[in-house]
């Protein structure tokens, strides 16, 4: 018997079916954050911020919306692309690291609001590579049998954790959410996942702050050595796209899509470029939304599956690459 042969493979697979994203309604643009930053005596300019990350805007949530608002509004776009009601799902996983508290789960927040009950929902907390983290754990949940139907999403409301006094790091970020529906498949779907983590470099990228004694203790902000993170960003990207390219058998020419974490427009080139990708194969939000952590990936995978560039049967790359230090890519066939 071959058990490579398509008749006798039992194996389950996971296929993505729908995407959906959600952007809060305030948009700031460069100019706004100039002038929000010289109100505080801080300089910044247009042509820095474009020149040096690509972004020209980013979205901010008003005061009461939650990460688990914008992914209710993800998720709700990515069932009605799937063709599925919320009672499908068994499995809902969010990426985030603005949960809405402490706890519960962001997820089961979200469970609620989407008027469900009694399925498995849980939070992943990898920061940028939040999404790809998720992602992976969603697809071997699937192939073990263990669910069927996931919701998984990636949702952040950075603006909350942002310190604007920092002109290194507030222009930077913005809010959003992506969801995909993951399901079991009879064919791949997911080709190959690859996930790392190396603590050593917790501090470059990090909100230091806990909550103990009735406050928080240390800073509840953002705070980021960005050369060093850039640094160890393009090296990693690089060897996690090659790393799932090898356990699937593929090859760089194979990509039809790179939809890298969207934090800065030269990492993303360069990442790219090593890949030997022609530039408009390259998925880009970064000046739209500028960086949305966890939510990133799969808010650029929605854009472009909505605007029709993605299609059936495409090979698509997707990269995250953050705090823990943390990254990790997913290479899939949409
Ligand atoms: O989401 C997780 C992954 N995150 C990332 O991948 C971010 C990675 N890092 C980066 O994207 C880049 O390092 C930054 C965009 C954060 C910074 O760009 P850079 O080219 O590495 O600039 P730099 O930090 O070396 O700063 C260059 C100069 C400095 O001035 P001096 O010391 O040369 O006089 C900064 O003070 O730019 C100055 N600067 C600014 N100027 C105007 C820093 N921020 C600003 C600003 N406006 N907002």
């Amino acid at each position: 018997m071959n058990p490579t042969s398509a008749s006798t493979d039992t194996r389950m697979y996971t296929r993505i079916t729908g995407t959906g994203g959600c952007l809060p309604q305030r948009r700031l643009s460069n100019a706004d954050m100039v002038q929000m930053l010289a109100a505080r005596g801080i300089e910044t300019s247009d042509d820095w911020i474009v020149e040096r990350t690509g972004i020209r805007h980013r979205h901010f949530a008003d005061d009461g919306i939650h990460s688990s608002d914008l992914a209710a509004t993800a998720c709700r776009q990515a069932l009605v692309a799937a063709g599925l009601a919320a009672d499908a799902v068994d499995l809902i996983i969010v990426a985030t690291s603005t949960p809405d508290m402490v706890f519960p789960s962001t997820a089961c927040i979200l469970q609620h609001k989407l008027g469900i009950a009694g399925c498995a929902a849980f939070d992943v907390q990898a920061v940028c590579a939040g999404f790809v983290y998720a992602l992976t754990v969603a697809d071997a949940m699937i192939r073990a049998g263990s669910a069927r139907c996931a919701l998984v999403v990636g949702a952040e409301v950075f603006s909350r954790i942002l310190d604007f006094d920092d002109r290194t790091t507030c222009v930077l970020f913005g809010d959003g959410a992506g969801a995909v529906v993951l399901q079991a498949s009879d064919t791949p779907g997911i080709l190959a996942t690859d996930l790392h983590a190396d603590g050593r470099h917790a501090g470059i990228l990090c909100v230091p702050g806990s909550v103990a004694g009735g406050r928080v203790s240390g800073s509840p902000l953002l705070t980021m050595d960005g050369p060093a993170v850039f640094k160890l960003a393009v090296g990693v990207l690089e060897s996690a796209a090659r790393a799932v390219l090898a356990k699937a058998g593929r090859t760089e020419a194979d990509i039809d899509w790179l939809v890298p974490h969207q934090a800065n427009i030269r990492i993303m080139q360069s990442t790219a470029r090593k890949l030997k990708l022609p530039l408009d194969k390259l998925v880009s939000t970064v000046d739209e939304h500028g960086n949305t952590s966890a939510a990133s990936v799969p808010l650029a995978l929605d854009v472009a599956v909505r605007q029709g560039r993605i299609r059936a049967g495409d090979t698509v790359m997707l990269e995250g690459v953050g705090g823990g230090f943390t990254w990790g890519a997913v290479l899939l066939d949409f």
